[in-house]
């Protein structure tokens, strides 16, 4: 037995590989086409582990994905492959059109005629499961309810807009063909092998590289985080025993500002990794631009998930993020290779920084 995974060299596709094979002895196939985004070295673990397969290509390669469910009959495909951040969707919303929207659908084709192929029980047991975010859910008020499965889709960026657009096709695929699809939809994951463009890791790489932690506008923006092992699990669990159809809202509980985040991550690095000059890392936090269009507040309502399934998150935001500056301080070979080339064009377009 064997499941599909795209995006598996990506922050949480890599994660759960590799939780995956450390709880099963079931193989998995990862397919990831290696953007800017995909690490090859988030899965140096697993070299010479004849339960992994890599293979280098794209969602929207109909053959290529036909050719990978044939030749290895996976029991379940799960979706994680995407372009995922924000900003980036910001100043050029193709690619996100191009792999979450075209992408996706041409993965449910190939997976619509593999599926169709199979018999009995493999057929009965077959599950399409599409990783996605609470961005679609749009932006909250202060007082409002955390978004439950049923909210209203409101997507605000190219980002969330073409996830929206993918989570719409898995439904009408299950609807209109039978397919067994499962949806969940997470909100903002941090932990190991997250790449230092989201707000976390960049901040933890600022502020040990002596550079300014900017923050968006006035930083009062509210995420729900959760950290990725917890998400990992969530998915282990959808997949075993979630209804075909269903929606599951995946979080960690864990409202913050972002601001809170920051000063958060400062006081531990002032405990882990003190500056040199004494002083406190809360010193280079710096104020820009705020992102447009930047949603103010997303939170989940994580019950249905813990009602039906029995799942819920091991860490609290205070234990996860201990663990996360410590992986990303015990990992700074990691980190050195992933900010170097593409990495600095990006912060010269986002942040305006120079070499
Ligand atoms: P990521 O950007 O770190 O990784 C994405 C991976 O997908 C990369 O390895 C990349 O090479 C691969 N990929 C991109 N385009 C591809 C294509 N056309 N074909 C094959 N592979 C391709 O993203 P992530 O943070 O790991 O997110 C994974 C999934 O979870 C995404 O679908 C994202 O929308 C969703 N999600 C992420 C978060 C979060 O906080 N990171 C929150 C909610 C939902
Ligand atoms: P991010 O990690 O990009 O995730 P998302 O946009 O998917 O929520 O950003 C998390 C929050 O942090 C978001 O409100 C934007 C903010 N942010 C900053 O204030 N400064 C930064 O440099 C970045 C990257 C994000």
């Amino acid at each position: 037995m064997s499941i599909l995974v795209t995006g598996g060299a990506g922050f949480i596709g890599s994660n759960f590989v590799l939780d995956w094979l450390g709880c099963s002895d079931e193989a998995v196939i990862n397919l990831d086409a290696l953007t800017y985004a995909g690490n090859r070295e988030n899965l140096v673990s697993l070299k010479g582990d004849s339960r992994h397969l890599f293979v280098k290509g794209d969602i929207g390669d109909f053959d290529l994905v036909a050719r990978l469910l044939n030749e290895h009959s996976p029991r379940a495909v799960v979706n994680f492959a995407a372009e995922s951040h924000v900003d980036r969707s910001i100043h050029g919303p193709e690619d996100f059109i191009q792999t979450n929207i075209v992408g996706t659908f041409r993965l449910l084709e190939a997976v619509r005629a593999y599926w169709s192929g199979l018999e009995g029980e493999g057929k009965g047991g077959f599950r399409f499961l599409h990783v996605s975010t609470d961005e679609v859910y749009g932006s909250l008020g202060l007082g409002d309810p955390a978004f439950s499965e049923t909210h209203r889709y409101e997507p605000n960026s190219p980002y969330s807009a073409s996830k929206a657009a993918s989570d719409h096709l898995v439904r009408a695929y299950h609807h209109t063909y039978g397919l067994p699809v499962l949806t969940t939809n997470c909100s903002n994951n941090y932990g190991p092998y997250h790449f230092p463009e989201k707000l976390i890791p960049l901040v933890i790489h600022n502020a040990l590289a002596g550079k300014p932690l900017p923050i968006y506008g006035d930083g009062q923006q509210i995420r729900d985080w959760l950290y990725v092992r917890d998400h990992c699990s969530a998915i282990r669990r959808v997949l075993e025993s979630g209804r075909l159809g269903e929606t599951y809202n995946v979080g960690g509980w864990n409202e913050k500002p972002n601001l809170d985040v920051v000063h958060t991550l400062c006081t531990i690095l002032d405990e882990f990794s003190p500056r040199a000059d004494g002083k406190p890392y809360r010193e280079q936090i710096t104020y820009v631009k705020d992102r447009p269009g930047h949603d103010r507040r997303y939170a989940i309502d994580a019950t249905k998930i813990e009602r039906e399934l029995g799942w819920k998150p091991a860490e609290t935001f205070e234990t996860g993020i201990r663990k996360t500056v410590r992986w990303y301080l015990d990992n700074q070979a990691w980190v050195q290779n992933v900010t170097s080339g593409a990495y600095r064009e990006w912060l010269g377009k986002q942040y305006g920084e120079t070499k």
